[in-house]
């Protein structure tokens, strides 16, 4: 049965908003866990615009499932991936100007850097996932770089304007599944899935691992502001 991977970087993005030490990420990992999640997703940027090194090293130590770090192929990350040793290190492209992680990359492009990053993480022990489209020259290069397991990149699923591209986007998905096996590659997905577009994606099978952060986050937000309001009302009322 597929896995939940949560990706808590948005409850540090919302700390980093005031600067300061709340809401942590390590305790959203945390109460993520025992609510089921199996693995604990953050990504590294470059430019630290959320989660930061001190909750790496935290959740290093703390997380009891599986750290899946997201980092850009570079010498920095690579020597922080070796020191931390996450499970599964996932590799993405990164841009600075960019709101999320906007496409998948170009193993076919960058396949000397992607294959030597993969060979230097592999020899440390690390489990390597490339963060990829849906697309088979892109499978066939992720499959010759050495790296374990793709994640395919869903957000032109998740984006997707109507039923009909809907089935478009599902059935290559499915495909690129297929090849990726074929390959003997373990297959993970992640990028804009909610509680709609889950279930139709979920269905086809053959996917270990949902990586999932924003919608969740999202939902956390709303559904836990009722008791929020109430306690904050409670204090005020009897002080
Ligand atoms: N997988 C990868 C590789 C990502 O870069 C992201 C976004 O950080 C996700 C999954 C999670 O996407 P979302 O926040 O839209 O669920």
């Amino acid at each position: 049965m597929a896995k939940l991977g949560l990706n808590v970087d948005h409850i540090a993005t919302v700390r980093q908003a005031r600067g300061g030490i709340e809401p942590d990420p390590v305790t959203a990992a945390a109460l993520g866990e025992l609510a089921g999640a199996e693995g604990i997703t953050i990504h590294l940027r470059e430019d630290r615009r959320h989660i930061q090194d001190r909750d790496l090293e935290i959740m290093r130590q703390t997380i009891k499932t599986r750290l899946n770090l997201e980092m850009a192929a570079t010498q920095e990350m690579v020597r922080v991936a070796l020191k931390i040793k996450p499970e599964q290190v996932t590799l993405v492209p990164e841009k600075r100007q960019e709101l999320t992680t906007e496409g998948g990359l170009d193993v076919i492009l960058n396949a000397k850097l992607i294959s030597d990053t993969v060979k230097r993480l592999r020899d440390g022990g690390i489990i390597v996932s490339l963060f990829v489209d849906p697309n088979q020259e892109q499978i066939k290069a992720a499959s010759k770089s050495g790296a374990d397991y793709i994640e395919i990149h869903t957000g032109r699923y998740a984006e997707a304007p109507d039923w009909k591209a809907r089935e478009y986007e599902l059935e290559t998905i499915d495909t690129a599944i297929k090849l990726a096996r074929k390959v003997s590659m373990g297959v993970n997905a992640g990028h804009g899935l909610n509680y709609v577009n889950i279930k139709a994606l979920a269905a086809i099978g053959g996917i270990e691992e949902f990586n999932i952060g924003h919608s969740i986050i999202s939902r956390a937000l709303l559904t836990g502001l009722d008791r929020a309001v109430r306690d904050m009302v409670e204090l005020i009322k009897y002080a």
